[in-house]
């Protein structure tokens, strides 16, 4: 472990039919310091604000609801990718201990674990406790034989496996889906996958879902849908700013806009202040003029190759790659050589 602070907690659940454990480790992941960050951010020659922070209670709920849109085919082909692959997937799992990177509700991970009744362990690694815990206690009870430890970590930052038997002796498999590498730069993301092959250890492997490059006809709808759910889910960061650092956002006064930047291969999304204005936060006064953009994503895009290279820079060879018909998104196989 790589903090002095580990706590132990175990969850006991009694099911009419058996009872199952969780150990949950909790790291104390240090908490984001919000309001430097946000700071810093806005402060900049060309404004940011980083993607982690869309996520409160309300952003998750909303970024539920993105995963249901008819526009955004992301969450529904990897569903029918993992299904419809899950024998021939679960073979390069054989023997392997199973580590989900960003577990959230863990639903993906079912599909592998009802193909794989033989499964020993999986290890769930989450920043947010709560819901780490809730849905372990659900796999738990789903798969009382498997053994379910649950991580409260920042799995961005490197760290280690806790050290007890059934995670120490046998094989690592990481599992990342969602695309949710997409989401880091290139730079971001062959350090992720660096700090992961270093946990994951020789002889292991990577499933990781990334989502294809495509038309912009395809990507710009699934980033800026008719409903306007992507809209929201972006421009709600503002009233968290407004409510969490007392700042005077007026949200109809900004726009959101996604477009496919074809040359960086990425989805940009934005934030359009639509007149020129002035911000309060925290004594700090921050000037938009009209059309300035503020960031809050990026969502690369790769091809099969692209991708490829990239976890090559990491030291994960390509193993197997699996794509749906209309070739819209891809799940890779990505092994680490054994010494
Ligand atoms: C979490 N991540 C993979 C999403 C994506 O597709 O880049 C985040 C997202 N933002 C707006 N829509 C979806």
């Amino acid at each position: 472990m790589t903090t002095s602070m580990t706590t132990l907690v175990t969850t006991s659940m009694t099911t009419s039919s058996c009872q199952s454990t969780v150990q949950l480790y909790d790291l104390h992941p240090p908490l984001d310091d919000f309001r430097s960050e946000v700071l810093r951010g806005l402060m900049q020659p060309a404004k940011s604000i980083s993607p982690k922070f869309l996520y409160d209670k309300q952003g998750a709920e909303l970024f539920d609801e993105i995963c249901e849109l008819e526009e955004y085919y992301l969450t529904r082909t990897e569903l029918s990718i993992l299904q419809a692959y899950a024998p021939e997937i679960a073979a390069y799992l054989q023997e392997a201990v199973l580590v989900e990177f960003g577990s959230g509700s863990s639903q993906k991970v079912r599909i592998l674990l009802d193909a794989m009744p033989d499964l020993l362990a999986y290890v769930a690694l989450d920043i947010s406790r709560q819901h780490l815990q809730e849905s372990c206690e659900n796999l738990a009870i789903a798969y009382p034989h498997l053994k379910t430890v649950a991580i409260c970590a920042d799995y961005m930052q490197p760290l280690e496996l806790p050290n007890i038997p059934a995670l120490q002796q046998r094989r690592r498999v990481g599992f990342f889906p969602g695309s949710t590498i997409g989401n880091l730069e290139p730079a971001e993301a062959v350090q992720f996958l660096k700090q992961a092959a270093i946990l994951l250890g020789a002889g292991g492997g990577l499933l990781i879902g990334v989502d294809l490059q495509k038309s912009p006809d395809i990507l710009e709808p699934a980033y800026n849908d008719a409903q306007g759910i992507s809209a929201e889910f972006a421009l709600n960061v503002l009233t968290r700013i407004n409510r969490e650092l007392g700042a005077d956002f007026n949200r109809d006064q900004f726009e959101y806009t996604a477009v496919y930047n074809q040359t960086a291969g990425r989805i940009e999304m934005y934030i359009t202040s639509l007149t020129a204005q002035t911000i309060h936060l925290d004594g700090v006064k921050i000037a938009f003029e009209q059309g300035e953009r503020l960031r809050t994503e990026y969502s690369y895009k790769y091809s099969v190759p692209q991708f490829q290279a990239l976890a090559a820079l990491a030291g994960l060879e390509a193993a197997q790659v699996w794509i749906d018909p209309q070739q819209l998104f891809s799940l890779h196989y990505l092994q680490l050589p054994k010494r």
